[in-house]
């Protein structure tokens, strides 16, 4: 099994604008069956993994108009809050990814670990030695700002790459942290 950070990213780097909003991405064409296609990647996922606001998108986004929580799998939200998760299948943690690997390992049943995001939550992983990859399709827009894709500094290795519609699709594996400034 394997920890795996799949996101949409600008061009420049962001997950979300400043406001958390995804309008820059929900309005990209896809392709069916396109490189690097969520049915496909979703097919290998036993756990999903995401921080707080991630969560609070999906829960104003996905489940606006009573819709249900969108994953069946066991799903973890990393948060400091006090928070009734909106499903059964949704976990809270808080704290070092490591503390929860074991249970992390064993919700996904074989398969591989999601890393939705945030960017900062997929860093955690990666120090943690908990994130064996990287697949960003890249959407054709930069914002300036936002929240970041991945606010580490990082070695990462180029696995493969192609094309879904408007979006350039990349899969790195993590070669490894790089030093911090100070020590260039
Ligand atoms: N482009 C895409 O495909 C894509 C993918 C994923 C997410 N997104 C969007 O990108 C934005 C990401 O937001 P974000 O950067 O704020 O990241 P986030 O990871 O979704 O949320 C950050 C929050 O997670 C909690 N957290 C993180 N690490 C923790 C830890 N070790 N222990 C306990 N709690 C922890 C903290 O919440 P508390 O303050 O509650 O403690 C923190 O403020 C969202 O708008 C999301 O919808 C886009």
């Amino acid at each position: 099994m394997a920890f795996r950070y799949y996101t949409a990213t600008t061009l420049d780097g962001y997950l979300a604008d400043d406001h958390d909003s995804l309008d820059w991405l929900l309005t990209q064409p896809l392709e069916d069956g396109g490189a690097m296609n969520y049915d496909d990647f979703f097919a290998g996922i036993g756990t999903a993994v995401m921080g707080y606001t991630t969560y609070q998108w999906l829960l104003d986004n996905e489940m606006a108009d009573g819709k249900p929580w969108p994953y069946e799998i066991p799903s973890f939200v990393f948060t400091h809050r006090t928070i009734t998760p909106v499903a059964d299948s949704i976990t809270v943690l808080d704290g070092d990814p490591t503390a929860h690997r074991d249970l992390l390992t064993e919700a996904a049943a074989g398969k591989d670990v999601w890393v939705v995001g945030g960017g900062d939550l997929a860093a955690q992983f990666a120090e943690a030695g908990m994130l064996d990859d990287m697949i960003v399709s890249i959407a054709p827009v930069t914002l300036g700002s936002g929240r970041p894709l991945f606010p580490r500094r990082y070695d990462l290795a180029l696995q493969e790459f192609g094309r879904n519609g408007a979006f350039l699709c990349a899969r790195y594996s993590l070669v490894g942290a790089r030093k911090p400034l100070a020590e260039v």
